[in-house]
């Protein structure tokens, strides 16, 4: 295992600096090359089933289960778990004619731990910067990382300090980070700037663990893992989730590409990325059909989670969006809460965040760039009590507008090429 540059054209290797994020040759971000698992694909898929009864701690994990594709090799006491992973596909029922498809399944990775996806990645940033003899950890972040990296810093007995930006983050996930006893700073400006500060605020003795940091982005990969395990390895034709920092799209590329390359399966899902209008830099770059991302200085949406103008994550999330052919849309804020209401009334629920998938699923099926016998699972990333203050500002009134999307024009989506 070695850090080398995730852009391929430069592929420099990274040596005698295990805690650079950025690559010294061009710049782009680091990620981590894993040797080839020396098992055969059926016996491992079998292997990572059986787990499933065993009573080592890090089988109980749904994450370290598919240890053979992430970092390591730690001790057993040396990860650090609370059990994350282990999430349903849940079938969507009336949410599916909602948005015009016969299938789709809601993989709820808000039913982690803290609430969030961000535990499936933080299992592994934490258990390595306990492995490295870390003191102190820190992150920037819109309110869930802080709240995941807060939980299992305390559980690894490390300190944690996180920085958000003053007044953009819900009651609910600055009230986590408090309870898992996390240092609080908050930050004049947005995200982008809170980002900026931590970054600048790095020495050698913090362990930085915003998704930039390559070992959250291993665990993020088992995602995946766990959504074709339960698909008894048949992938879906689309796999669907919200874009802020784009680190999850990053992840969901590198574990797809190494699914294919290791010949796990042959068909490879198309990822299609969700933003929200108002901070949507990522779908703007894609409708131009350009090769660089222009941040924007102010974004702005009610779904805070994804408010983001200069995600970190952009080259990785494009060259995962061309390998998978897949597509980027945006929803406005109206359409994210008409959705997230159409997931409650679906008694599933999640954060605002989260509905941006069926809201851009709708989209994309009114404009015919999907259609409705196509295969698709969405990716709910945070719980619907993650923002109940959202919940009692705009869900009390929102309205579900009837019947189903018919594809009134067959409009080519917004798609590379
Ligand atoms: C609930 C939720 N959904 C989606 C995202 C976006 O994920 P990413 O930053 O990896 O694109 C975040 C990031 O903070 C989030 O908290
Ligand atoms: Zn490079």
């Amino acid at each position: 295992m070695y850090l080398r540059c995730s852009n391929p054209d430069c592929a420099a290797r990274v040596e005698g600096q295990d805690r650079a994020l950025q690559c010294p040759r061009c710049g782009d971000l680091l990620e981590l090359a894993l040797g080839v698992p020396l098992l055969d694909p059926e016996v491992l898929k079998r292997m990572w089933l059986e787990r499933r009864c065993s009573f080592d701690p890090r089988d109980g994990s749904g994450v370290w289960r598919f240890r053979e594709f992430l970092p390591g090799p730690y001790a057993p006491d040396e990860v650090v778990t609370l059990g994350e992973g282990n999430v349903p596909l849940v079938p969507a029922g009336k949410t599916a004619a909602w948005c015009g498809l016969k299938a789709l399944g809601f993989k709820h990775l808000g039913w982690n731990p803290t609430g969030c996806f961000k535990d499936l990645g933080m299992t592994v940033g934490i258990t390595d910067a306990k492995h490295r003899g870390a003191r102190e950890v820190a992150c920037a972040s819109t309110g869930n990382t802080a709240a995941s990296m807060a939980a299992y810093a305390a559980r690894a007995g490390i300190k944690a300090r996180v920085y958000l930006p003053a007044g953009a983050v819900s009651t609910n996930k600055l009230a986590q980070s408090l309870d898992y006893g996390a240092e609080i700073e908050e930050v004049e400006g947005n995200f982008d700037r809170a980002l900026q500060v931590v970054l600048a605020s790095a020495g050698p003795e913090l362990y930085f663990l915003n998704s930039i940091n390559p070992y959250r982005i291993e665990g993020q990969k088992t995602a995946i893992f766990s959504l074709l395990e339960q698909l008894q390895w048949r992938p879906p034709d689309y796999i669907v989730l919200p874009g802020g920092n784009l680190g999850n799209t990053a992840a969901f590329g590198k574990a797809l590409a190494e699914l294919k390359a290791n010949g796990f399966i042959e068909k490879v899902p198309r990822l299609i990325v969700i933003q929200a209008e108002g901070a949507n830099p990522l779908a703007r770059a894609w409708k131009a059909k350009s090769e660089e991302l222009q941040p924007m200085a102010e974004p702005e949406t009610e779904a805070t989670a994804i408010r983001i103008g200069s995600p970190r994550s952009w080259n990785k999330a494009l060259r995962a969006l061309r390998f998978t052919d897949g597509m980027v849309a945006d929803v406005s804020d109206e359409e994210i809460s008409e959705a997230k209401a159409m997931i409650g009334r679906d008694g599933i629920g999640c954060e605002p965040a989260s509905a941006t998938t069926l809201a851009g699923l709708r989209k994309l099926r009114c404009r015919g760039a999907l259609g409705s016998d196509a295969t698709v699972v969405a990716m709910l990333t945070g719980h619907a009590l993650k923002d109940t203050d959202y919940i009692a500002r705009r869900q009390a009134t929102v309205q579900v507008a009837a019947g189903v999307c018919v594809a009134p024009r067959m409009e080519r989506a917004v798609q590379w090429k």
